[in-house]
């Protein structure tokens, strides 16, 4: 382990930048230098380098293990449960009114970070009774961060990831466990998640089709080529006639006609056209 401090300067910045941007999409702007530099230098201090361009070899040149560890020191993992609730409950309306048919109705959360967004699908869909329609639904939540994951799995939660939860949800679906909130278990096994890299289009695919996408306040940290190729993969994903939603501050117009914007509900979203036959 290196215990050497050393300054990160302009060029190292824009080497390890481009590197991660490669390796995961995430671009850091000049702006953001110095924060990059703060959550770089933790990591870098779990390694045998000495400085900055010595690090950047062992990311650009060394195993991908390394580079996982320093994408997951600087990614950004807020999160926090009933977050832009209207896309959620637009979503509960494209599964009531899903047409009948013997498979499972498959739903993405993509970027899902600690689990809090997956999550609160469940508890919408359980609240709702949709679970207890005879068809089946499945929830899987991917992100690239192993630490985010982890979390995800254990589903214990502390008053931030609550800031707009209402406090009837706390009762019905979390027990207090030393101090903090987990999610019942009943709730937790509606969810599974994996580690998938956005930009690894062939592990997407992987997952089979998909009714429902929500890639939310993931793709705005993208340069613009790795936001297409993420996108790419996340159509690729998504069944004809399925749903796809982005965050409130993102949109899709002008970046893609491989969907149409709709209206469901209160929310925007978009949805793949039917091939013609
Ligand atoms: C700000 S969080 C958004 C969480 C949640 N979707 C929401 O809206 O509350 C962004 C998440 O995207 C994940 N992420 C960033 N780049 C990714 C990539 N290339 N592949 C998969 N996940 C990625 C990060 O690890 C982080 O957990």
């Amino acid at each position: 382990m290196s215990a050497v401090v050393t300054e990160l300067r302009m060029h190292e910045f824009r080497l390890l930048r481009d590197v991660i941007a490669d390796y995961c999409g995430i671009y850091t702007p000049d702006e953001g230098m110095a924060t990059f530099a703060r959550k770089l230098t933790r990591a870098m201090q779990t390694t045998q380098a000495e400085d900055f361009t010595e690090y950047y070899h062992l990311l650009k040149y060394g195993d991908s293990s390394e580079l996982e560890r320093a994408v997951d020191a600087i990614v950004n993992n807020e999160t926090y449960f009933f977050r832009e609730l209207t896309q959620i409950e637009a979503l509960l309306e494209i599964v009531r009114d899903a047409p009948a048919g013997a498979r499972s109705i498959r739903i993405l959360s993509a970027g899902c970070s600690t689990g809090e967004e997956a999550y609160t699908i469940a508890m919408l869909l359980d609240e709702a009774g949709l679970f207890d329609t005879g068809r089946r639904i499945e929830i899987h939540g991917v992100d690239i961060s192993s630490r985010a994951l982890e979390k995800a799995r254990h589903a214990r939660y502390t008053s931030n990831s609550f800031r707009s939860a209402e406090g009837r949800y706390l009762d019905w679906y979390f027990k207090p466990v030393e101090g903090i909130l987990r999610l019942e278990e009943s709730l937790r096994r509606r969810v599974s998640f994996s580690q998938v890299n956005l930009m690894d289009t062939k592990k997407l695919l992987s997952l089979g089709m998909f009714d429902i996408v929500l890639c939310r306040n993931v793709m705005i940290y993208f340069d613009s080529a790795s936001r297409l190729r993420a996108l790419d993969g996340l159509i690729g994903v998504t069944r004809e006639a399925g749903h796809m939603f982005v965050g409130h501050s993102e949109s899709l117009f002008n970046v893609t006609n491989a969907l149409e914007m709709v209206q469901v509900g209160r929310a925007i979203g978009y949805r793949k056209p039917v091939e013609a036959a």
